[in-house]
């Protein structure tokens, strides 16, 4: 039933357990303590979440109540008050962590930048104060389209600081993309910069924006511009300011604001099932708990630590793990801006050896080409700082795993393979370093508070073993709390495949001892070098080509990037099919969306395999795409001689 996202699932039945060193020293190093803790998580939440709110986060004013649970809305510690600023930096202020290092930062051309926590207080309330100055305040849609660098982190904590809801936009995201974005959530300023350095060239990021703006984004009075890779770029006067010109002269303090916990602090738009992204929305006391307390626990945060996560913050796991999380736990985060492969593919290797980086996290896509590229970039570097490992973002097939354990960890390291979604905020299903033993391949047990089903179509609970679809029972604190201007589509796309359970959109298995093996997505959304991508969004964007008449976009399993895209075109009447007009089709789709986006395979089809009702059979399209023939049933197909063709051609 579910998509094999990875071909080469090797049988690897070792387990591998922490170092009585690592569960010395860990966070959580007691199988008990986990059992009791959880136990209590799930059968007293409200018990369990109001202690850790208190002990976690700073509060203006106390919460008085923990949950309300109004299925599918929750609000968590209402009544309580709190500035996501003011926790990942003031509180640290007045600790020894002050000039301690918030962010270390290197730059793709080689430059680095510390900024203590002091430092970092003071550029965001600099840049708090010049959006103060610039009319914005509690409410207001800021978005982000900026380059991995400290200015991103210090965009979205002013914000935060403000009240204002930020939306970060991944730099590698088209105008178009931009332009759909602000429009939906009618942000009132752009924060972007010049460009930013990608594989030695400039990603030219204001010129994006300004073709975002050009073809009517009417919410826009604003764009403050960072200068980042000093190229001329056109300044629209009345509407462009540089972020230089606008933070001069503004004072480098700021009293923050409480805020409700259910306040909002961000939006983030990801792929679902129509064409349109869905702006999922998270708010700040429930986020910022559950996004610091998997820190601790999970990446055992110490002061000592250099964390690097490799995630861009215009992604989830760059919001929850690169700035919120780490930063509320007073933790030194590493941000690198560029390509992993630039200028050689030890980039990385270089970065950990270089600051002592000590906990690391990636993708499956990048260690699996890091793997393509040969040990011995590896071997070039010591990695002798390294702790902890991590990884996120699609399934993990055995072989990167053992790769990254026995090259990169040196068999030492726990890795912690984490589940989780831009929906759930922080990780759901995770090893935790110090106590669980990890199978390669799965992403271990729940973390506190999680309770996943694997449920068939019925909605019955799989025994053990079985695959079937993988279920949230229970509210979380760093849930989505809606998708923004579509609480019809939030109740639909999450809670009503099984009333009073959330759906993933994954398929999975729990094996007999109570791993979770997540197997990938079941819906209509590709999971592609760890990049979630809506098949309906690629198809759209075909379509408004004027050589499409119809199009059908599947996913086909790739060694590299989990899933390629694979594009079945039906050209209009008029048209010749050629590889100049596949070349330009995926061209458009890379203008369209943006290049993560970029088809693997276009393939022109007479017509499309589709059910009597007109219904296209993706599972047909699925199987053409991985393997050339059908094997599945094909008797509902109004008209089998599309197939017969599309099968012929290969
Ligand atoms: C997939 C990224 C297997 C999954 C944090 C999920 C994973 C989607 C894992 C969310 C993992 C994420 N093992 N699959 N450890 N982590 N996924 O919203 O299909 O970009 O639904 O959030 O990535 O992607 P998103």
């Amino acid at each position: 039933m579910t998509d094999q996202t990875i071909t080469s699932f090797s049988r690897e039945h070792r387990v591998f357990r922490p170092s009585a060193e690592f569960k010395a020293q860990a966070n959580l190093g007691s199988e008990t303590t986990y059992k009791r803790l959880y136990s209590e998580s799930v059968n007293s939440p409200e018990k369990f979440w109001g202690r850790e709110a208190k002990a976690r986060l700073v509060w203006r004013r106390a919460f008085t109540k923990v949950l309300q649970w109004k299925l599918p809305h929750a609000k968590w510690f209402q009544g309580g008050q709190l500035n996501a600023a003011e926790n990942c930096i003031d509180r640290h202020l007045l600790t020894a962590r002050a000039n301690k290092a918030a962010i270390i930062f290197e730059g793709e051309p080689g430059d680095i930048r510390t900024i203590t926590y002091r430092q970092l207080h003071q550029q965001v309330c600099q840049f708090a104060n010049a959006l103060t100055a610039l009319g914005l305040g509690k409410g207001d849609r800021a978005a982000i389209y900026m380059p991995m660098v400290p200015e991103a982190a210090v965009a979205m904590l002013a914000c935060a600081r403000l009240g204002v809801i930020h939306t970060v936009i991944f730099g590698g995201f088209s105008s178009e993309a931009i332009k759909e974005r602000v429009n939906d959530c009618q942000a009132r300023v752009v924060i972007t910069a010049d460009g930013g350095w990608r594989r030695g060239k400039i990603v030219e990021l204001k010129a994006n924006v300004d073709r975002a703006l050009q073809s009517g984004a009417p919410t826009v009075e604003r764009v403050i511009v960072l200068k980042r890779t000093g190229q001329e770029v056109p300044m629209e006067a009345g509407r462009d300011r540089w972020w230089h010109e606008v933070v001069a002269g503004q004072p480098i303090e700021h009293r923050a604001k409480a805020f409700d916990s259910e306040h909002p602090l961000f939006i983030l738009y990801t792929s679902g099932s129509t064409g349109k992204p869905k702006g999922v929305l998270h708010t700040t006391g429930g986020y910022l708990l559950g996004t610091a307390m998997t820190c601790h626990y999970v990446f055992d945060l110490k002061d000592e630590d250099v964390y690097f996560c490799t995630a861009d913050v215009g992604w989830i796991t760059g919001h929850s793990y690169v700035v919120y999380g780490p930063l509320a736990c007073g933790a030194t985060v590493m941000m690198y801006e560029g390509a992993p492969n630039h200028p050689e593919p030890d980039r990385f290797w270089q970065i950990i050896d270089r600051h002592a980086v000590t906990v690391f996290y990636t993708a499956p896509t990048a260690i699996r080409s890091f793997m393509r590229s040969g040990d011995d970039y590896v071997k070039r570097h010591s990695l002798k700082s390294l702790r902890l490992l991590g990884s996120v973002g699609e399934p993990i097939n055995p072989e990167a795993w053992m790769w990254y354990h026995t090259m990169i960890g040196k068999k030492k390291c726990p890795i912690v393979d984490t589940w989780w979604q831009t929906e759930t905020g922080a990780i759901m299903v995770t090893p935790l370093p110090g106590i669980t033993p990890t199978k390669p391949g799965s992403c271990g047990r729940p973390f506190f508070g999680v309770v996943p089903k694997v449920l068939d179509e019925e909605g019955k609970e799989v025994p053990r073993g079985g695959g079937g679809k993988l279920f949230l029972a229970q509210p979380w604190p760093s849930m989505l709390r809606t998708l923004w201007g579509d609480d019809e589509r939030f109740k639909q796309a999450y809670w009503s495949e099984l009333p009073g359970y959330y759906f993933a959109g994954d398929g999975a298995r729990f094996d007999a001892d109570g791993y979770l093996w997540v197997v990938g997505r079941i819906d209509d959304v590709l999971n592609v070098s760890g990049h979630r991508i809506g098949t309906a969004e690629v198809e759209s964007a075909l379509v408004s080509h004027p050589s499409v008449a119809e199009a059908a976009v599947v996913g086909r399993p790739d060694e590299l990037k989990g899933q390629a895209l694979v594009c079945f075109v039906t050209v209009k009447n008029s048209v010749t099919e050629s590889a100049e007009l596949k070349d330009q089709l995926r061209a458009h789709v890379a203008r369209e969306i943006g290049a993560l986006a970029r088809p693997d395979e276009v393939r022109f089809a007479a017509g499309l395999p589709k059910t009597r009702s007109g219904k296209i059979m993706r599972r047909i399209l699925k199987e053409l795409a991985a393997g050339g023939i059908v094997k599945g049933d094909t008797t509902t197909l109004e008209d089998f001689s599309v197939v017969a063709a599309l099968q012929s051609e290969e």
